[in-house]
């Protein structure tokens, strides 16, 4: 069975006191309770560590925003899988649209990625998502279906069934402006329709598939009841530990 999932990306946000802070506001309010979904989160590189030692008791699980598409060697300023497992990270995000539109990660480096990362042991959450231009010309769908087949879908059967996909409308990040509930279960099944054509049902059906893009405890429990929508990756609204905990909150 598939699992539900809130991930919240912290991107280049908090320094190491407000990671802390952070971590230990999230910790506190989550409390013992039994939790409906896994919880992630990612925050920036360099507090990675510090904040695995505080995670230790903790059922809040550990990812890195990026990671290196090299194992290791002359590559100033990378951070290799390798590195990120030995701080206690699990997940790596790969594949955002920030990195693809602001650092050029295509294709062609994002598959080296995901194949290094899954060499290393680590659960990669792959984001795909169309633009808004790509949106309003109805090429949405033929955009998602590429950004998939040019990747995640070169993996082996094996392979792709550890990966968690992340449907994250570009319109839809850090705007405020959502995707409908309709038209995130829409994506949904047309993203799990394609996994099934290419791996078969059973894939399709285990794989988790999260919403991104303006995700607020206020419309978290809408997004999340669709019966394709299985979580989300947060990113503004999971820099409050009571808005993330709503979030949390909203798998019931
Ligand atoms: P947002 O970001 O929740 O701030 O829209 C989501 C993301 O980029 O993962």
């Amino acid at each position: 069975m598939r699992k539900n999932i809130v991930a919240g990306n912290w991107k280049m946000n908090n320094d190491l006191d407000e990671s802390r802070k952070l971590v230990e506001e999230i910790n506190s309010a989550l409390g013992n309770d039994d939790l409906n979904c896994d919880v992630i989160i990612a925050p920036p590189y360099v507090n990675l560590n510090e904040v695995s030692l505080l995670l230790e008791n903790s059922k809040v699980k550990l990812s890195a925003q990026n990671c290196s598409s090299e194992d290791s060697g002359a590559y100033t300023g990378e951070i290799s899988p390798k590195m990120l497992k030995s701080v206690g990270c699990e997940y790596v995000i790969l594949g955002h649209s920030e990195r693809r539109a602001y650092y050029g990660e295509k294709s062609s480096i994002l598959d080296k990625k995901v194949n290094i990362a899954l060499k290393n042991k680590l659960t990669v959450i792959f984001c795909i998502g169309e633009r808004l231009l790509e949106r309003e010309k109805n090429e949405h769908f033929k955009v998602i279906e590429s950004q998939l087949s040019e990747t995640v879908f070169n993996l082996s059967e094996e392979d792709f069934s550890t990966i968690i996909i992340a449907y994250e409308p570009v319109w839809a990040i850090g705007t405020g402006v959502t995707a409908s509930s309709e038209q995130a279960q829409e994506m949904h099944a047309f993203i799990r329709g394609l996994i099934e054509k290419r791996y078969g049902a059973k894939v399709a059906q285990n794989t988790s598939i999260l919403y991104g893009g303006s995700c607020k405890p206020t419309n978290a429990e809408e997004l999340f009841s669709n019966k394709d929508v299985d979580g989300g990756l947060i990113g503004g609204a999971a820099l409050k530990a009571d808005d993330f905990v709503g979030i949390i909150k909203a798998f019931k």
